[in-house]
């Protein structure tokens, strides 16, 4: 059977994919044109971010060290083509758990170096109004480069726009959006003191993952925006995210809550608001982990009236 073909056999591998259980394979057929669902399509009605969830009273940061105590080097992006050989090496904890990371051995890269007096309006410019440095541009209204205080201590990374980014151009506008901004202001901010930007800029087709060589082609533009920014913690929001910036294949419930150096910057992976729209269920976990940035950065949660 070719699964890239049947809706309920792609939505599974997206539902494996965000649990961690993947990469099944990685360069992804497009969807078949008669599926309709979007990424904000996908997810149940909108609920609201249960902040009675179970909790932690530990806000501890767990300092992790980085592959074998290093940095990762951002610039290092793009998926290994070889899952069976993990990449990156060095032990992290979680809360109780101890997890090995692969070993991560990519050649140098362009970006390993800050870009001198780089700025978010030079990436803009750098990206142009027209990109068409890969295949997502052929299907895209709009690029949706970023948004929020450009002097933020938080970022929040995606994967990619969906129907209402790409109309809007804005990232995190639809369904799973509103959650992330249910989010954001549970942790005592508003959506302008964060900033919010994707791995890729350009909406993947019928929703489907980001593919290898659009990753490697654009994430460089979110390495340079999270170098510019310099925020204190970045979150990323799902596995590409985090399987991008952490240059690993591994499925995110094995090192999400875990707390990682990335350029300078504490890194932090939780579940995406979409996934969570369809499992609520997992909304203590992230709450979880929400805390452990909010500890960081010395914030109060939201009072209830
Ligand atoms: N999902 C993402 O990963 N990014 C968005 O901007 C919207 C939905």
């Amino acid at each position: 059977m070719d699964s890239s073909r049947n809706p309920k056999s792609e939505a599974w591998l997206r539902y494996a994919h965000e649990l961690g259980l993947g990469p099944f394979h990685l360069d992804r057929p497009p969807r078949s044109a008669s599926e309709p669902e979007t990424a904000a399509q996908r997810s149940s009605p909108p609920v609201s971010f249960d902040l009675q969830g179970p909790a932690t009273s530990s806000s501890s940061v767990l300092a992790s060290s980085i592959l074998g105590g290093r940095s990762l080097p951002g610039g290092q992006v793009g998926f290994s083509s070889d899952h069976a050989s993990p990449r990156s090496s060095g032990v992290f904890t979680t809360e109780g758990i101890s997890q090995r990371v692969s070993p991560n051995p990519l050649p140098p890269s362009l970006f390993e170096e800050r870009i001198e007096n780089d700025s978010l309006e030079r990436i803009r410019t750098d990206i142009g109004p027209s990109c068409n440095r890969c295949k997502l541009h052929k299907a895209r209204t709009n690029i949706v480069f970023g948004v929020g205080n450009p002097k933020a201590e938080l970022v929040f990374v995606g994967e990619g726009p969906g129907h209402d980014e790409d109309v809007q151009a804005e990232p995190f506008v639809g369904r799973a959006g509103k959650l992330l901004t249910q989010m954001i202001e549970a942790m005592g901010l508003r959506r302008p003191d964060v900033y919010i930007c994707n791995v890729v800029k350009c909406r993947p087709p019928e929703n489907r993952l980001p593919e290898k060589d659009e990753i490697t082609t654009c994430s460089p533009y979110l390495v340079r925006q999270l170098d510019v920014i310099k925020p204190k913690v970045i979150c990323c929001l799902g596995a590409c995210s985090a399987q991008t910036l952490l240059n690993t294949t591994q499925g995110i419930s094995r090192y999400r809550g875990a707390w990682f150096d990335y350029r300078g910057a504490k890194l932090i992976a939780t579940y995406h608001p979409a996934y969570l729209l369809r499992n609520p269920a997992a909304k203590g976990e992230v709450w979880k982990d929400l805390q452990k940035i909010m500890a960081l950065l010395g914030l109060q949660p939201l009072k209830k009236k």
